[in-house]
């Protein structure tokens, strides 16, 4: 999405481009540092349209970015599914999904702030016209397909039981969560799913099995992935202008489903540790015990020297065990995210 497509139906009109850096900085001020404030976004049209014109564009790229991680059957379902778009904000998900669908698509948004809706059906009109929006959910009305529910950094603004109040709501068969890649909503994100797994979901995506967390125990450590995104080059220059690196993205992603659980082969990359002079070294998690691994940098050829460095928490690696020691498991690696790596 190119802010130029964006910044016609804002619903502020910014007189400078310093005018609409300065509106970018307060909102990300109050969302890192003056929590307390963070509401001022959803009430003030200036700020609100500054979410919008940075966040929304920032954001879209990460929903195609996810489904990179999840298995193409499961894309299939949720393809042909009702979107369900849970605290919307300007309907960035929405946006990403119909244009990752390539095709109309039935979506409900549910957002609290009127601001943000008008915001949503502003942009959505302007750039799908004739397209129904729906904004509010009459049960009664629902065809018999599947329901694919996202939130999309809104659960950790409202609260476990507010996420748990919508899914008894609307009871989703699918489930995806694209949240901030922090401790505080990590531990959050636990205590959901934890009751998303008693309900009878299925975790798919990050972990091999829906049992306890290897790291809800640990203070320092937590599960969290991180996407490397490609931003349209307006953006890249806001985004300087505003001092804001939205090109590499911490997040937490969790998906569930009811059925259709598959288990997928290879372990996933949980953290990555400061490279060595003589090896890389990851922790991952595989069926729910963390382990640590290392790969001796002698003997790899210059391309996987940079394709291993790229490796990120979030990646999917199929390995062959060469020793274990006391501390570390030394590895080979076969497969990254299921294409073979040639040696
Ligand atoms: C950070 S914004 C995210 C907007 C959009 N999903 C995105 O990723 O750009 C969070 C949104 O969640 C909405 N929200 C917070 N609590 C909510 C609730 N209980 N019900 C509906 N929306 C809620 C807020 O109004 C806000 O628009």
């Amino acid at each position: 999405m190119k802010l130029s497509q964006i910044i016609p139906y804002l619903n502020y009109h910014f007189p400078s481009e310093n005018d609409l850096v300065k509106a970018i900085q307060e909102v990300s001020v109050n969302f890192t540092k003056n929590r307390e404030d963070i509401n001022d976004y959803l009430r003030d049209a200036r700020l609100s349209s500054a979410y919008t014109a940075f966040y929304l564009t920032t954001n879209m790229p990460k929903l195609e970015g996810v489904f990179q991680w999840m298995d193409p059957l499961w894309l299939d379902k949720i393809k042909a599914s009702m979107f369900f778009d849970i605290g919307a904000g300007p309907g960035t998900f929405s946006l990403a999904f119909r244009n990752w669908v390539g095709r109309p698509v039935d979506i409900f948004q549910i957002e609290n702030s009127s601001l943000m809706r008008e915001q949503a059906k502003k942009i959505w009109d302007g750039l799908y016209p004739g397209e129904i929006l729906r904004q509010s959910i009459s049960m009664g009305n629902l065809s018999p397909s599947e329901k694919f529910m996202l939130f999309g950094h809104s659960a950790n603004e409202m609260g476990t039981q507010e996420v748990i109040k919508y899914i008894e709501e609307i009871n989703p068969d699918h489930i995806l969560f694209i949240e901030p890649g922090t401790k505080d909503f990590f531990f959050k994100m636990l205590e959901i799913r934890k009751k998303l797994i008693s309900k009878g979901y299925e975790i798919l995506f990050p972990c091999k099995e829906s049992t306890d967390c290897p790291l809800a125990n640990q203070s320092q450590d937590w599960c969290h992935q991180f996407l490397q995104v490609k931003q349209d080059p307006e953006i890249e220059r806001l985004s300087q202008m505003a001092k804001k690196d939205r090109r590499l993205l911490p997040l937490t992603v969790q998906a569930f489903s009811l059925k259709n659980k598959k288990i997928f082969d290879g372990v996933r990359v949980v953290r990555v540790f400061p490279e060595t002079k003589f090896s890389f070294e990851w922790e991952v998690c595989e069926k729910n015990i963390i382990h640590h691994y290392q790969v001796m940098k002698r003997g790899l050829s210059k391309s996987n020297l940079d394709l291993f460095s790229s490796i990120k928490s979030g990646d999917l690696i199929h390995v062959d065990i060469e020793k274990r020691m006391e501390k570390q498991i030394r590895i080979k690696l076969k497969l990254l995210n299921n294409s073979i790596i040639e040696t």
